[in-house]
């Protein structure tokens, strides 16, 4: 149904050449499928090559069914091309394409502006309150279908306040969310954010959240979009404001831009989490205080590779990040754009050498990094650790 089983397909198939080379016999997917195994004759007759290609379909497997969360993603980039596409031709939008196949092959990322100027042709097509409501019930199912038991996700406001009256649009994203949360068993919590390439909008997407947040509907304010130009302190006030009406603060930095976006929004907006974050390894002093303060980063490697903030082909910084002791989380970010999923994006990881351990771990830190109180959290903590006892 979604492009990202393309992509999540590909990673699979990497995965398998990369076990068929390497037999990683550390990981607890290889000795439960030993184990299963263990009493078959002929199966013991299998060469440790052989056991070693059921790791890849296992890991998968594994982390699929895993429950997660996930912190960094956009709803709009999680919709997918064909529903766009029908939401273009109901709504009688002009596309930049004449036919759904050149619609989604204009999905296609080379760099940053181009993804820009696609993100904003896709959210045209979004012209009703329903289309609103339908996008955020099919975000539900999305997230559902992968075991992302808790998510924290991004709107993008500018493009909503400008088409609407607040309590319309408030009102389909209420019943998208109970359209939601009624059908499918998992926790959704919105972000409005600020796209930064339209900064006179900033006003107008508080006012809005704010609104939305007295009816419960959204914790935090974040910003997003051209990175390029647009630094942090350009939404110092708008940022100032929103801390005293006790929103949670994240900010997208250090993708287009380097260390001093990072900074811009630590120092300037005081986000509490950065999303993406990866270019903070250009300045050493960046990374003590990001290390030393433990301030989530929201890292999204597919992403990453498709809008070459990191040359594909090449391993992802995560690596260092981690290594460097920084607080690292797992998100896909735009995944039907990207062609991605979370879990093609833990397999990603797995393929670039991450353990098994090593990714429950960040999945254990996207969760931490939620904005949840302690006692949901460890709610989730309660039910997670039943499963990596069920998997074992
Ligand atoms: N960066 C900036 N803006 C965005 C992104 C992103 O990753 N996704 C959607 N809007
Ligand atoms: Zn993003």
């Amino acid at each position: 149904m979604y492009n990202s089983l393309v992509g999540h397909n590909i990673a699979k198939k990497k995965l398998i050449r990369r076990a068929r080379s390497s037999s990683d016999l550390s990981l607890p997917a290889l000795e439960s499928a030993k184990q299963d195994i263990s009493t078959d004759r002929e199966a013991e007759l299998m060469s440790q090559t052989d056991v070693a290609t059921l790791l890849a379909p296992e890991l998968a497997d594994r982390l699929r069914a895993m429950p997660k969360a996930e912190i960094h993603v956009h709803i709009e980039g999680a919709t997918d091309a064909e529903t766009f596409y029908q939401m273009a031709q109901r709504n009688q939008v002009d596309l930049p394409a004449d036919s759904l196949e050149a619609w989604k092959s204009f999905f296609e990322f080379r760099d940053f502006s181009r993804f820009i100027e696609v993100y904003a042709a896709a959210v045209k097509c979004l012209q009703t309150p329903e289309d609103y409501a339908l996008a955020i019930e099919r975000f539900y199912s999305r997230q559902a279908e992968e075991n992302i038991r808790y998510t924290e996700a991004f709107l993008s406001a500018t493009f909503l306040t400008d088409k609407f009256e607040d309590d319309e649009i408030l009102d389909a994203i209420a019943s998208g969310r109970a359209a939601g949360e009624a059908k499918y068993r998992c926790q959704i919590n919105l972000i409005p954010d600020i796209s930064r390439e339209i900064p006179d909008s900033q006003h107008r997407v508080l006012e809005f959240v704010l609104k939305g947040k007295e009816r419960g509907l959204f914790i935090g304010l974040g910003v997003g979009g051209l990175e390029v130009g647009y630094p942090p302190e350009l939404f110092a006030e708008t940022y100032a404001e929103a801390r005293k009406h006790g929103l949670r603060i994240v900010a997208h930095a250090g993708e287009a831009v380097g260390a001093e976006s990072i900074w811009g929004a630590v120092n300037t907006l005081k986000a509490e989490r950065i999303g993406h974050g990866i270019r903070c390894l250009e300045d050493p002093e960046l990374v003590e205080i990001l290390r030393q303060r433990q301030i989530p980063l929201e890292v999204s490697p597919q992403s990453n590779y498709c809008l070459g903030v990191v040359e594909r082909g090449q391993p992802h910084p995560l690596r260092k990040m981690v290594d460097a002791g920084l607080y690292c989380t797992v998100n896909s970010d735009d995944p039907a754009m990207f062609s991605t999923s979370l879990t093609n994006e833990y397999l990603t990881l797995a393929e670039q050498g991450f353990s098994w351990e090593e990714l429950w771990q960040l999945n254990l830190n996207t969760l931490a990094a939620t904005f949840l109180d302690k006692a949901e959290k460890d709610n989730y903590r309660l039910e997670w650790e039943k499963f990596l006892h069920s998997a074992s």
